[in-house]
């Protein structure tokens, strides 16, 4: 096998740029709206967490990344590494588009470990004048970080009915086995160009992670849009929870009201009859900026995720050089069989000081915080010109995030309010590390991951009654 690979280039691609790449760092690290604590890019546009894993004694983080402007550009494969999901250290680029058949970039894709190396499954973008020949690859990271790709990739092409839009591949392992999810898009009644009209994921199985062989499509539960990206996997407690980035759901009320949007389903893979039994699912996530979560195990194997923090092209007033970050990594539990996410016990613990509060109004002092709430939920945080807010409604158990009074504006032809029900309301979590804001309802039953640009230190502020709960400090 190990002739099979050869050398990447990506070391020498990156050493041409580094001294762009050091300016555009360098300018990027001036903006007054960078997170503390949430993985964000050095430079350029960050999108999807790729290939996570907790590998070799460490968190390793890849991430959809152009480098050179924060634009989508030619995609990269950007890495991070961690002991403790709190102080990350920068890593190589761990893919850049150097072969052929990877020309229109790294395209994103998980991680499985194998044989004490890490194998890093992505899509190669491959563009051609009568549209995309997709291609999956697998390139191969060793303990000392270093990273090899094979000469041709592992499935070449797209199947008959199916577009060239196939892409980010997800592996794992099953019954001694190895299953790959592939994202797809399928031609049903209308044709529109590049794309499919149906969502569709496709199955695949390997003995040794190099030959593939199709299974065939997976029945789902749910909407599946006209494009399928991203998909991903996990077992909690038993159950299986599926993952999936549909594009071109149709909004209905206050669900899937932002660009694309993510869904899950508990319930069970049926890898033989390959459909998803599904005891429910819903969107991933309530607010305006979230897409394409992927999950992994951690260090205790405890379930995880991360998500993009963005969603494809929102117009956002400020840029700075970089854009979009990655969520916290959030611990996932199914609690009496309700699927929650909530930011892992290790970012929790960065917000060490503690502080008792009842009152009406409270001043932060600060833009890294973590708001309890018990009590007061309907809040406006900012100053009297630019603020946003949350409420809650009672009657018809509405929570309600508004941007609709930020003095920037953002996206706002995707709309200023974001809204979801959840019955007995009991308490509210807002997380916010600059321009980052998550806002958890119930310990993550549902969650807002939503963006803000806001320059004053924040005063949080009841609109009703008072606010009861904590304040905790980085
Ligand atoms: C999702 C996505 C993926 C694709 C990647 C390209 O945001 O469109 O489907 O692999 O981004 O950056």
């Amino acid at each position: 096998m190990q002739n099979l690979l050869v050398d990447h280039k990506t070391n020498v691609y990156i050493e041409e740029k580094r001294i762009l790449l050091e300016e555009l760092a360098a300018k990027a690290a001036s903006s007054r709206y960078l997170p503390s604590y949430h993985i964000y890019p050095q430079s350029g546009l960050m999108n999807d967490p790729n290939g996570l894993a907790y590998f070799n004694g460490k968190y390793q983080v890849f991430f959809q990344w152009y480098p050179f402007a924060p634009v989508h550009g030619l995609k990269h494969w950007g890495h991070t590494t961690s002991e403790n999901l709190v102080d990350w250290s920068k890593q190589e680029v761990a893919l850049s588009p150097t072969k052929e058949y990877e020309k229109n970039g790294c395209y994103s894709g998980n991680a499985i470990e194998f044989q004490g190396e890490l194998y890093l499954f992505y899509t190669a973008n491959y563009k051609t004048g009568a549209g995309k020949i997709p291609k999956q690859a697998v390139a191969i990271m060793d303990k000392e970080g270093h990273v090899r790709k094979r000469t041709e990739p592992v499935i070449d092409g797209t199947l008959p009915g199916l577009s060239g839009e196939l892409r980010d591949p997800f592996v794992f392992e099953r019954d001694g086995c190895f299953y790959m999810l592939l994202g797809g898009s399928k031609f049903a009644d209308e044709v529109r160009p590049g794309f499919g009209d149906q969502g569709v994921l496709l199955l695949y199985r390997s003995n040794n992670l190099l030959n593939w062989s199709y299974q065939g499509l997976i029945d789902l539960p749910f909407p599946t849009g006209y494009m399928l990206e991203c998909p991903s996997l996990i077992q909690i407690d038993g159950k299986d929870i599926l993952f999936l980035s549909p594009m071109g759901i149709t909004p209905e009320k206050e669900r899937f009201n932002n660009r694309f949007a993510s869904i899950y389903a508990v319930g069970e893979l049926d890898i033989l009859n390959r459909c998803f039994h599904s005891d429910y699912w819903d969107q991933m996530d309530a607010g305006f900026d979230f897409y394409a979560p992927q999950a992994f195990l951690g260090k205790n194997q405890q379930p995880l995720l991360y998500g993009w923090f963005g969603c494809g092209e929102p117009d956002y007033p400020v840029q700075d050089g970089w854009q979009h970050g990655l969520t916290f990594p959030q611990q996932m539990q199914l609690e009496q069989g309700k699927f929650k996410r909530y930011p892992a016990s290790e970012i929790v613990e960065v917000f060490s000081q503690k502080q008792s509060v009842e009152s009406e109004k409270i001043n932060t002092e600060s833009r890294n915080y973590w708001l309890e709430l018990t009590k007061g939920f309907k809040f406006t945080i900012g100053s009297t010109n630019d603020y946003w807010e949350f409420q809650y409604d009672t009657k018809t158990k509405l929570a309600t995030v508004s941007r609709d009074n930020l003095a920037q504006k953002i996206d706002v032809g995707y709309g200023e309010k974001r809204s979801v029900r959840i019955q007995n309301l009991q308490k509210v979590d807002v997380f916010v590390d600059n321009s980052f804001v998550e806002l958890y309802l119930n310990h993550g039953e549902q969650v807002f991951t939503f963006r803000v640009f806001q320059d004053e230190c924040d005063t949080i502020a009841a609109q009703q009654g008072i606010l009861a709960g904590y304040l905790h400090k980085a």
